[in-house]
């Protein structure tokens, strides 16, 4: 069967553990080229199967992959891995934004005793990565020839339930209605930059 991906290039943020990596994996074997995107190459050690870096498995199958080592919520760390994606690979067709954290999940407490800190972090990583992701790769999808499949370009953005409906142990995140609306909202705007790209 034809890979469904033949020669696009896909950058995916949180490729090192859990869905990213799995996307990864799924990605190369579908034909794509990946640039994997991490604070660092190595998985999740509890986890046997992800003992080996997503990239170097991807290279042992065959593929092709780099890995950029990437904070998602800076700025100049996103923007510097969309200029790596193109020098290794040429264009960028597929960005996964799925990078995330779950800082109330450790350490589950009402909004009184949330730090203003794990606030800041966890929109920075959540939120504000899945502006930049999309404001990065949209202007190097905007300024290249589509892909020989007639693509512009693909965003896929990584949310969660938790930003649509409340649960007991995550209400300083699920239950302030701001906050919620917030993380929605702002994939919701991605999703119409989207639209426009593709
Ligand atoms: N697993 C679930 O049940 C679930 C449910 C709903 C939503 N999600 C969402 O799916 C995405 C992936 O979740 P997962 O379960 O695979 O998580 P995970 O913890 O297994 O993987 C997340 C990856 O993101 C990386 N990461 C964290 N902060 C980063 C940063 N600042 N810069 C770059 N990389 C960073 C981590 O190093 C890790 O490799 C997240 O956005 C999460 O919110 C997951």
């Amino acid at each position: 069967m034809a890979q469904r991906l033949f020669n696009k290039v896909a950058v995916v943020t949180g490729s090192s553990s859990g869905i990213g990596r799995a996307i990864a994996l799924l990605y190369a074997k579908e034909g794509a080229k990946i640039v994997c995107a991490d604070l660092k190459p190595s998985a999740n050690a509890l986890v046997p199967e992800e003992a080996t870096h997503t990239h170097d498995s991807i290279l042992a199958a065959g593929g092709q992959a780099i890995f950029i080592q990437t904070n998602v919520s800076q700025a100049t760390d996103m923007s510097a891995l969309i200029e790596k994606a193109v020098e290794a690979f040429g264009r960028v067709d597929i960005m996964v934004n799925n990078a995330g954290i779950s800082l109330e999940s450790r350490d589950p407490q009402p909004v009184h005793l949330t730090s203003e800190e794990t606030w800041d972090t966890t929109l920075a990583v959540n939120t504000k990565s899945v502006f930049l992701g999309c404001k990065y790769a949209t202007a190097q999808m905007l300024k290249q020839d589509l892909h020989e499949s007639g693509d512009r370009g693909w965003i896929v953005n990584m949310s969660s339930i938790m930003g649509l409906v409340g649960a007991q142990d995550k209400r300083r995140f699920s239950n302030l209605g701001e906050a919620s609306h917030a993380k929605c909202y702002q994939r919701a705007t991605v999703l119409r930059k989207e639209q426009s790209v593709s």
